[in-house]
């Protein structure tokens, strides 16, 4: 396993985050929380979360519900589309898949809603698969510890920070080491006011060690 790996996932392992939907392996529980998770903040999507599985506890209740009462649990969360393209992926996965979710990063990738980051997500999570979730997170912490300066919202920079991320994920931790990553660059890593006295990768950290962290991640103006 690569060094940054190795302190990310030893890290993890004392300061990361106990989420509820860490307790499971199961893809369809993963695939909501990552749909919930990817416009809403943790503290306001864990009681969503909650609400959405008690309510449609598997694939085949939410294939089956009706899509004003899948819209009325979504409500305050805001970007209805991600509700929508729920019900789609779940009939999807009833009428195409045989009512088993997909199993391949290539077969979550059909899922309607499902794009790169989140058939990462569930590949890596639920599966174990050596994929790359990549989220503002990663992007941040990438940028810093490679001292990167072409910009994240680029697309020389997506498929860069997308190839270094696939390279660091280690093939016996892959899921492990998405949430790792994840959790470092949302409690550790902040885009504010890191804690790079308290960080374990800082003396590896190009932007520390040039005294430039706070320039990091370029963003591109569009
Ligand atoms: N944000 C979105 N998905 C996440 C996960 N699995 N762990 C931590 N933060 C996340």
């Amino acid at each position: 396993m690569n060094i940054f790996a190795k302190h990310l996932i030893d890290w993890y392992k004392y300061e990361g985050r106990e989420l509820p939907w860490r307790e499971t392996r199961d893809p369809y529980t993963i695939w909501v929380s990552e749909i919930i998770l990817q416009q809403t903040r943790i503290s306001q999507g864990t009681a969503y979360f909650h609400r959405f599985i008690e309510q449609y506890p598997d694939v085949s209740k939410l294939a089956s519900a009706d899509e004003h009462d899948v819209l009325k649990l979504w409500q305050g969360l805001g970007y209805y589309s991600r509700a929508r393209n729920m019900l789609t992926a779940a009939k999807q996965v009833m009428e195409q898949f045989g009512g088993k979710f997909p199993g391949t990063y290539k077969e979550l990738l059909q899922l309607k809603g499902v794009g790169e980051y989140t058939a990462g997500a569930i590949a890596s999570i639920a599966y174990n698969l050596p994929h790359a979730a990549v989220d503002g997170n990663v992007l941040r912490v990438l940028s810093r510890l490679y001292a990167i300066d072409t910009p994240i919202n680029s697309t020389k920079g997506k498929k860069l920070f997308s190839q270094l991320a696939t390279e660091m994920v280690p093939k016996e931790a892959p899921g492990t080491f998405n949430q790792a990553i994840m959790d470092f660059g949302a409690t550790l890593c902040t885009p504010g006011k890191p804690d790079c006295p308290g960080c374990p990768l800082s003396d590896m950290c190009e932007a520390y060690i040039n005294n430039s962290v706070e320039n990091y991640p370029v963003k591109e103006k569009k």
